[in-house]
């Protein structure tokens, strides 16, 4: 599906985002693991989180998914049966990794697939700690991506060194180390958004958290929760942009997450020098939340690199969009994840706004920018990157000509309904 976008004089309003994506997916993991109900609300019905869940339905789990709430009978830790199919994670890298870390710790053989982006995605990431612990993982095509054939073992305790920063790894290892013989640590190198580890603590298993390492305890009794899912930070992040980018917007933004593992976009645009308020700061099923008002500001350019990387990962497309509209150069930096996501999003990214006209040069681990240059609406490819759709209609918003997005319906992995609410906050 193509979807045109046209230039905005304004957005104004309030919006409740969509429940957060990395919590959608692990509210599903525990509460089947878990002992007793599990009942979530503000559960991301996203592509990827309804891929986490007929993954679990496979294994025997009950899940009731409505309008209003998912509700999961939870089997215990030991308690998932063996697939008769092989398990779909669909185009969704959490579920991928995060799964492997499960069936890690089975008695039984289970084999992953999903996508054409799924099949390109590293998996040796997750192959390389959960053989230390013990585990059996064959890349079927042994290109080190999925299918992924995976024979759970009798695992062992490791202390895991990670060579990148990222979640999906601590938490498949962490995920892991609920069956092994020992304590189970991980140390990254920047930390990693740690909805897990403050997950698995309020479902009842022993976590310690020192700096960028995290450990867990074997063996919990995981006890089902009422899990109240935040608004995603990443889908609150094309409003942001948007509202922050568009002269005489002002939006406020309902329930949003902001995990200090996650607000990374929020640091980066007080560097830009914009105007975000936060109000009504709580804690919600043990995550920070608040209400976001963005107002449009005039902006500069910035260096984004090192440790904030890893906290606005899946915002750097709207923030490569956002600094075409800012004074001044951004540089990105230290951002080689980018390259193994849904698309490369160093090459999506700066293909889709030099395509616009912008001022954008890709590097080998991010991207430099210089803002000023007039946007010019155009053809934009989302090369089935959810994300890659949604910030290119962002750029369109600030177009004179129609910017006119392919595969837009890639949108509906992280944010069905964008386009809808879209309309409404330009009205
Ligand atoms: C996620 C972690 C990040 C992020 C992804 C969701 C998670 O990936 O990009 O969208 O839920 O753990 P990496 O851990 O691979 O950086």
């Amino acid at each position: 599906m193509d979807m045109t976008i046209r230039k905005s004089a304004g957005l104004h309003g309030e919006l409740s985002v969509p429940g957060d994506k990395s919590i959608s997916h692990r509210a599903i993991m525990l509460g089947a693991l878990s002992e007793g109900t599990t009942e979530i609300t503000n559960f991301l019905q996203g592509a990827d989180c309804l891929s986490t869940i007929s993954c679990f339905q496979s294994m025997g789990v009950d899940i009731e998914n409505t309008a209003t709430h998912v509700r999961i009978r939870g089997v215990g830790l030991h308690g998932l049966h063996e697939p008769k199919n092989t398990l779909d994670v669909g185009n969704s890298g959490t579920t991928a990794r995060l799964l492997s870390g499960i069936l890690a710790g089975q008695s039984f053989t289970a084999t992953l697939n999903g996508d054409a982006s799924i099949q390109k995605r590293p998996m040796k990431r997750v192959i390389d700690p959960l053989t230390q612990m013990g585990a059996s993982l064959k890349s079927l095509r042994g290109n080190g991506c999925a299918p992924l054939e995976i024979r759970g073992g009798n695992l062992h305790g490791i202390h895991y060194n990670s060579p990148v920063a990222s979640a999906q790894v601590k938490s498949c290892v962490l995920l892991a180390g609920l069956y092994a013989d020992d304590v189970t640590l991980v140390t990254e190198p920047a930390l990693s958004r740690n909805h897990t580890e403050l997950m698995l603590t309020g479902f009842g298993a022993d976590i310690k958290s020192m700096g960028t390492t995290a450990s867990v305890a074997p063996n919990p009794r995981l006890a089902g929760q009422n899990i109240q899912v935040p608004g995603d930070i990443s889908s609150a992040a094309y409003w942001i942009a948007a509202a922050l980018a568009v002269p005489g917007s002002e939006l406020v933004l309902k329930n949003v997450g902001i995990n200090p593992t996650r607000d990374g976009i929020l640091r980066a645009a007080a560097a830009m020098g914009a105007n975000i308020a936060r109000e009504n700061i709580r804690t919600v099923s043990g995550e920070l939340v608040c209400d976001l008002i963005v107002k449009s500001s005039l902006l500069h350019g910035t260096t984004i690199s090192g440790e904030l990387i890893p906290t606005l990962i899946d915002e750097i497309p709207v923030i490569a969009v956002l600094a075409c509209f800012a004074e001044g150069e951004t540089v990105i930096k230290d951002a080689q994840e980018l390259k193994v996501k849904e698309s490369n999003r160093i090459d999506t990214v700066v293909e889709g706004l030099r395509a616009m006209g912008a001022d954008a040069a890709a590097t080998d681990d991010g991207m430099m920018i210089r803002g000023g240059r007039t946007l010019h609406g155009t053809v934009i490819d989302s090369h089935m990157d959810h994300r890659i759709a949604m910030s290119f209609a962002v750029a369109g918003l600030l177009c004179d000509e129609p910017t006119t997005i392919r595969n837009a319906d890639s949108v509906a992995i992280s944010y069905p309904g964008f386009f809808e609410s879209l309309k409404q906050a330009g009205r």
